[in-house]
């Protein structure tokens, strides 16, 4: 099957039924998405699918044939990141870090269908993706933070 990661087209030969996770991660070496559950309850895999938010863990390849995928790789570069992980950084969100991909893929998708949202908004849409280390107040300040700097771009 074919499928675009940020920007880059890859043919893979995989199982129509392995997780998308698996096909970035271990077919494709895109290891900033990552495994926490395997079963859609904690945003860890987070990653854009055709525009949406989606746990690629749950997704079946077959289901991503055809499909543009942007991770955590592609959302922004070291020299020009994204506003939501220039506000991560600045916010000095992350703790032990390993939620925080997934994190800010559900972010930046957040701001793009809402670009100012509530602190309701934000815990609502932020809900799903579980922080061990209870960065959650940091994130509702970076999101803030974030959609601020897009809007003033
Ligand atoms: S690993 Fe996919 S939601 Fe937890
Ligand atoms: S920063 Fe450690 S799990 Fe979120």
């Amino acid at each position: 099957m074919k499928l675009t990661v940020n920007g880059q087209q890859h043919e893979v030969d995989v199982e129509d039924d392995m997780p998308l996770l698996w096909v970035l991660r271990d077919e494709l070496g895109y290891t900033g998405t990552k495994y926490g559950c395997g079963i859609a309850q904690c945003g860890a895999c987070t990653v854009h699918l055709d525009g949406e938010a989606v746990r690629s863990c749950q997704v079946p390849a077959a289901y991503a044939d055809g499909a543009e995928i942007v991770t955590i790789e592609g959302l922004g570069t070291p020299d020009a990141p994204h506003p939501v992980q220039q506000a991560w950084i600045e916010t000095q969100v992350a703790q032990c870090g390993y939620c925080q991909s997934g994190q800010i893929m559900q972010a930046a998708w957040l701001l793009e269908t809402n670009s100012a949202p509530t602190d309701e908004e934000i815990d609502r849409v932020m809900s799903g993706n579980l922080c061990r280390c209870g960065t959650y107040p940091r994130i509702r300040a970076a999101v803030k933070a974030a959609a601020q700097k897009m809007q003033e771009a």
